[in-house]
């Protein structure tokens, strides 16, 4: 991942979770995705009041590149306003597993920097049919 596009991307995924739908946990999550196509799709985390049915950031934002027509992940970068990077739930990396492999995850915070991971680091021996 260049700089550049490291810094776009957290810069995406901050601003999706400053718009984070998040009453019931106050924790904000933002995430951005770079599609095949080197074009930016973000989310970020809905809560609702019948908790369950709460949606990550990760997976909003791949949901959002599916709708615009990307089918490929090859980086995606997540933010918190946290102290230490957060890395996400493993719902999330079934699903970033389904669409990124090989993908770099850049997990990003208020606090320090950046720590870079990649999807197979994240979910090793993935369920994923091909
Ligand atoms: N959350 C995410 O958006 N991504 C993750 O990977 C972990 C958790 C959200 C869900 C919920 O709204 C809040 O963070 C607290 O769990």
């Amino acid at each position: 991942m260049s700089p550049e596009s490291v810094a776009e991307l957290v810069k995406a995924a901050r601003a999706a979770s400053e718009y984070a739908y998040a009453p019931y946990s106050h924790f904000r999550v933002g995430a951005a995705v770079r599609d095949e196509h080197g074009r930016v799709h973000i989310g970020c985390n809905v809560e609702n009041a019948s908790y369950g049915l709460t949606i990550c950031a990760e997976r909003n934002a791949v949901a959002a590149m599916v709708a615009a027509g990307g089918t490929r992940i090859v980086e995606m970068a997540l933010y918190t306003p946290t102290e230490k990077p957060v890395t996400p739930c493993g719902a999330c990396r079934q699903v970033i597993a389904e669409f990124g492999r090989g993908a770099t995850i850049v997990l990003a915070c208020a606090g320090g920097e950046p720590v870079f991971s990649k999807t197979e680091e994240l979910l090793p021996l993935a369920f994923v049919l091909d």
